[in-house]
């Protein structure tokens, strides 16, 4: 009876919810039908859709128009032509990434849209529902009144059902080097936040945000918005209306011309991912999905990779990027002792930045990319690493310098292909010549440029100061990794990075694709260097990061005499960089995460677990496990007195046998961690 009840009662809610929809209405459901998007024009003919989650409207109705320069706004008077719906399920292997096998399952809604004015123009709108979301993009195709078309604005919107919880970053149309706040949406406000004023970078409109945002429900539920395949066009920000709406504002040009293109064009995708639980959002693969298959034919220099290199070494001021003060980090000795500990760790990659010429007053935005400075002996690095099976990472800083780099960025790859390096860490860290902004599309074009060209030179690249993560890694497997967040170099100047930090980016930042956070600090005070600096963490939480926060390319990024004779050191020895499956095992947004992750192409699992500035037991179960298997666990924890302000390289190793059904009690410290490795035991260790 109170079966047949429920049942009732949720078909009263269906019939509810829907009567707020226009009869005539498209609809369309997930393949497991939790979710359903419907599209309908308004009274005045303006495109609009819904979407329903499990009987409760999760987006209302939100309308879609565009706005164009000498031409009136694709906005009323639409009517539909034509719609089709389609289905879609298949699997498929990325080269490299956190699982081995990704499915692809959505149902397709295509919506052909035509003006009733004079002028007639057409656009499709395509709606891809997946379980865990939506993505949805315009597709203009060739026509009379619509050819070279100058988008000022795009104005999509996503229309919420309430004040939700948000977890955002002001919109800033060069940088995500933000820490995040977390306040409702109608308190989203860029200087009330705190942020310092950049007139020359945020957008004008304080309530707006880059992307991905979180929010979270006040029934649980979790929603990020953000964008998939990001191709010709401008980025996107999220701007805060009235009546809980966020609407696209796009990043603009230096001419005021937002985005130049010409029909047919097709606009990145629109997401909108939905989780029941905060960890969901991270195993979604909606925006990997959304991207189009990889079209490098031949692959096999595509290596994800631990590297250590001459870098935090000059962040904490002990050497300089510079040749001329004397202390120069990019030196033929000093790499080739980082080599000589990457060859002995397990570390296949040595990044040396400030070994080309252009250092000299950092800023005056001349360099060459293909001129060494005199004490950095390239090819014989190249030589001594390759003889110990370790590969120099090549640096590209621009300054910013955008329209230099354009002229020599070919010579500039073709010099270091012609040596023997296929990996290349790219800089834009400074306002860029021309003075455009880093997310328009004059950038988004010169980024994939970079990327197009590399790949042409079997070279892979890990890009600082980027344009935002859309799932480019998809189709282009050498776009390894990224930044565009506030990294570990944060630590060596400024305030440095909250502990809750860490625990916030996995469920941001991070669902745009993989992130060179460049972890692994164990001298957390380098009191030596710059005594107010420090890592706000402790040392068994700098382990986990390796498995939380994840990249193909992860650093190590601690000077070698940091690692000797720390018996934590194993963990990051131990750690891959390429996965078979990934499991998100708990989490809350901003206070603790545990990921479990397993080796490609072998039996052994890395688990982590890490909080914020609360310390905290949590419970892990090992039911990821092959059941009749034995294992043996090796945990790294915190231990008892530690505490990332006090005490934070205090931890403890230990070792004990489990199996499919242990469970594992893990005390994290405040701002704390646990990292535990998991191999099977074989016969031979029997
Ligand atoms: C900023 C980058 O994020 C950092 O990693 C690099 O060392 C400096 N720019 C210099 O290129
Ligand atoms: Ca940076």
């Amino acid at each position: 009876m109170r079966k047949l009840i429920s049942i009732f009662i949720i078909a009263i809610n269906l019939v509810s919810c829907n009567s707020k929809l226009p009869t005539d209405s498209l609809q369309i459901n997930s393949p497991n039908n939790n979710l359903q998007l419907s599209f309908f024009l308004t009274e005045n003919n303006t495109p609009a859709y819904t979407v329903i989650h499990k009987n409760n409207f999760i987006i209302d109705t939100s309308t879609i128009a565009i706005v164009l320069k000498n031409a009136p706004e694709l906005k009323e008077k639409f009517s539909i032509i034509e719609s089709n719906k389609n289905s879609f399920d298949e699997t498929w292997e990325p080269i490299w990434g956190e699982n081995k096998e990704i499915r692809n399952n959505y149902n397709e809604l295509r919506v052909h849209l035509q003006e009733k004015t004079e002028l007639k123009r057409e656009f499709f709108i395509v709606f891809k529902i997946f379980n865990d979301g939506v993505g949805f993009r315009y597709e203009f195709p060739k026509q009379k009144h619509l050819n070279e078309v100058i988008i000022l604005d795009e104005q999509t919107q996503f229309h919420l059902t309430g004040d939700h919880t948000a977890w955002w970053i002001p919109a800033d149309f060069d940088s995500y080097e933000y820490h995040y706040t977390k306040s409702r949406v109608t308190e989203i406000n860029a200087v009330d936040a705190g942020y310092e004023q950049r007139h020359d970078r945020h957008s004008n409109n304080l309530k707006a945000v880059n992307t991905p945002v979180t929010l979270k429900t006040d029934d649980g539920l979790y929603l990020s918005f953000h964008e998939a395949n990001l191709t010709n066009y401008s980025g996107m920000t999220l701007a805060v209306k009235d009546d809980f709406i966020l609407q696209s504002e796009l990043v603009p040009a230096l001419d005021g011309n937002t985005v130049k293109v010409q029909t047919p064009f097709i606009t990145p995708w629109r997401t909108i991912q939905i989780a029941e639980k905060a960890g969901d959002l991270i195993s979604s693969n909606l925006i990997l999905n959304l991207n189009e298959p990889n079209v490098l034919e031949n692959t096999s220099w595509i290596k994800p990779m631990k590297y250590n290199g001459v870098w935090w070494e000059i962040h904490i001021g002990k050497s300089s990027w510079d040749y001329g003060t004397g202390k120069h980090g990019a030196n033929t000795a000093n790499t080739k002792k980082y080599i000589d500990f990457a060859a002995k760790n397990n570390i296949h990659g040595v990044l040396v930045e400030g070994w080309n010429t252009g250092w000299k007053d950092w800023g005056d935005k001349t360099f060459s990319l293909t001129e060494p400075y005199p004490d950095f002996d390239i090819a014989e690095i190249v030589r001594y690493g390759k003889e110990k099976g370790v590969e120099l990472i090549g640096h590209h800083e621009t300054f910013g310098n955008v329209a230099l780099y354009d002229s020599i960025v070919d010579s500039a790859f073709k010099y270091y292909s012609d040596l023997g390096i296929q990996n290349v860490k790219t800089g834009y860290a400074a306002g860029l010549l021309p003075q455009e902004f880093h997310h328009g599309q004059y950038m988004v074009n010169h980024y994939r440029k970079v990327v197009e060209l590399a790949a042409k030179y079997h070279i892979n690249v890990d890009v600082h100061e980027p344009i935002k993560a859309t799932g480019i890694r998809r189709t282009y497997p050498n776009m390894m990794t990224q930044e565009g967040v506030k990294g570990m170099e944060y630590n060596a100047w400024g305030n440095g990075n909250p502990p809750d930090h860490t625990t916030i980016i996995p469920f941001t930042r991070c669902l745009g694709g993989p992130i060179d956070y460049t972890p692994g600090i164990f001298d957390i005070k380098f009191e030596s260097e710059k005594k107010d600096q420090y890592v706000r963490s402790t040392l068994a939480k700098q382990l986990v990061l390796y498995v939380v926060l994840y990249s193909p390319l992860q650093m190590v990024a601690d000077l070698p005499e940091n690692y000797e004779n720390i018996p934590a050191f194993q963990f990051i020895k131990d750690v891959p960089t390429d996965w078979d499956q990934t499991l998100v095992l708990n989490g809350e947004i901003g206070e603790f995460i545990s990921i479990a992750r397993k080796e490609k192409n072998t039996e052994n699992w890395f688990v982590g677990s890490i909080t914020n500035e609360e310390a905290r037991e949590l419970t892990i179960s090992l039911d990821f496990l092959n059941e009749g298997k034995q294992y043996i666990a090796k945990v790294y924890s915190d231990a008892d007195n530690t505490h990332w302000e006090s005490k934070p390289t205090l931890y403890a190793v230990k070792e004990q046998e489990v199996s499919k059904n242990s469970e594992l009690i893990l005390s994290l410290a405040a701002g704390g961690g646990c990292a535990i490795s998991i191999h099977l035991i074989t016969k031979q260790n029997n």
